[in-house]
């Protein structure tokens, strides 16, 4: 397939990535992990509101997603005591974190999502994760895909 609709998620993943590798190996600019755990929260955001509304509303997967759902709340709590306490510990905890949950996503929900979906239904998809917040929920409650 030419287009993957993901790819949004997947740079995004890269970006935060990078950055908290950067931040755990002693980033000195006291601004960058706001904008980092900014960057994060609008991730997570992000596919609560389009990748996890998607299985657990059209496909009703809500068991296989809550575990995604509550490792997001672990990231939200591991990124809030990075900014607290700072330092590279708390970055390198949350770099594991980070990575596990991205990995999951990555070898198993996205592959699944692209083999659920249809062409069409992947191109509508991938509009979705580049419009802004409140015509995303709209069209999520609407349109089911
Ligand atoms: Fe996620
Ligand atoms: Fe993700």
């Amino acid at each position: 397939m030419g287009l993957d609709p993901l790819r949004i998620l997947r740079t995004q993943h890269d970006d935060l990535r990078r950055g908290v590798l950067h931040a755990s190996t002693g980033a000195s600019d006291p601004r960058r992990p706001r904008a980092l755990a900014a960057r994060l929260q609008a991730h997570l955001a992000l596919e609560e509101r389009t990748l996890f509304a998607f299985w657990e509303g059209v496909l009703g997967q809500r068991r296989a997603i809550a575990v995604l759902r509550a490792e997001h709340q672990a990231l939200r709590v591991a990124a809030g005591r990075f900014l607290r306490e700072g330092g590279r510990l708390g970055a390198i905890r949350l770099s594991k974190q980070l990575d596990s949950h991205f990995a999951r996503e990555e070898r198993v929900l996205f592959p699944l999502t692209v083999a659920q979906l249809t062409a069409n239904q992947l191109s509508e998809f991938g509009r979705l994760l580049r419009t802004p917040r409140d015509r995303v929920a709209w069209a999520m409650r609407r349109r089911r895909l």
